[in-house]
């Protein structure tokens, strides 16, 4: 038990510099219990620092003991919920609500176009904001219309088959694939700027 808990430190201890902070990914309305421990699978691999999901049909428990304890949660997520913050929200405007007091600005994905600023996922800058939300929509409605509206903009993945859209855990994959590795790069970027040997000469003019 002691030698578990060890090596569970020894490796939080390892990656939490590459964790990606101030970074949230939201799933709207997820009807699929096992896309949800999908998202979290990928939000805990990829270093994004939480999990908010919006679930007015109150399908998960409100305390993430509570979560952590649901097999249907922790058996697709391969346990990664143990080791995640996952908060959920009775409703879409909580949530950005939520958010908003917190000053973070929100990005919405959908396979359509949608609002007034479009934009390809891998031609896109994410590092413009300092606290960032990434929207997931439903697997079947898609993003609802009231995260479009107060979203900073829509990211697509270009698709090139016959089908409509990804489906939501792997659009979730490959979204903060992208937004993860150029946040920690940016992060990395910084850190090492502010350590350089310049920093107390740049400081002063
Ligand atoms: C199965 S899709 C929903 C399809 C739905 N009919 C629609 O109109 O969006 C579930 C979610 O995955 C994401 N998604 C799927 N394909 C995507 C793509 N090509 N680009 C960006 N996001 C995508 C979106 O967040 C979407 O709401």
């Amino acid at each position: 038990m002691e030698t578990e808990k060890s090596t569970a430190r020894k490796r939080a201890d390892e990656i939490k510099d590459y964790r990606c902070k101030n970074l949230i990914a939201v799933i709207e309305e997820p009807n699929d219990i096992r896309n949800i421990g999908t998202v979290i699978r990928n939000v805990n691999a990829l270093g994004v620092e939480k999990t908010y999901i919006v679930d007015s049909r109150k399908a998960l428990p409100d305390g993430w003991e509570e979560m952590r304890e649901r097999k249907s949660l922790t058996k697709p997520s391969v346990s990664a919920i143990k080791w995640s913050f996952v908060k959920r929200f009775d409703s879409t405007e909580d949530c950005l609500d939520h958010l908003q007091k917190n000053r973070f600005a929100s990005v919405v994905t959908s396979p359509h176009v949608k609002g007034k600023d479009n934009r390809i996922l891998h031609e896109t800058d994410y590092t413009t904001y300092t606290k960032l939300a990434v929207w997931f929509g439903n697997e079947s409605r898609g993003i609802s219309d009231i995260a479009v509206d107060r979203s900073e903009f829509c990211v697509s993945i270009p698709m090139f088959g016959m089908i409509e859209s990804l489906n939501l855990g792997t659009t979730s994959g490959i979204v903060l694939y992208e937004i993860t590795k150029q946040r920690r790069a940016y992060q990395m970027k910084y850190k090492r700027a502010n350590r350089g040997p310049n920093k107390s000469s740049s400081a002063g003019s």
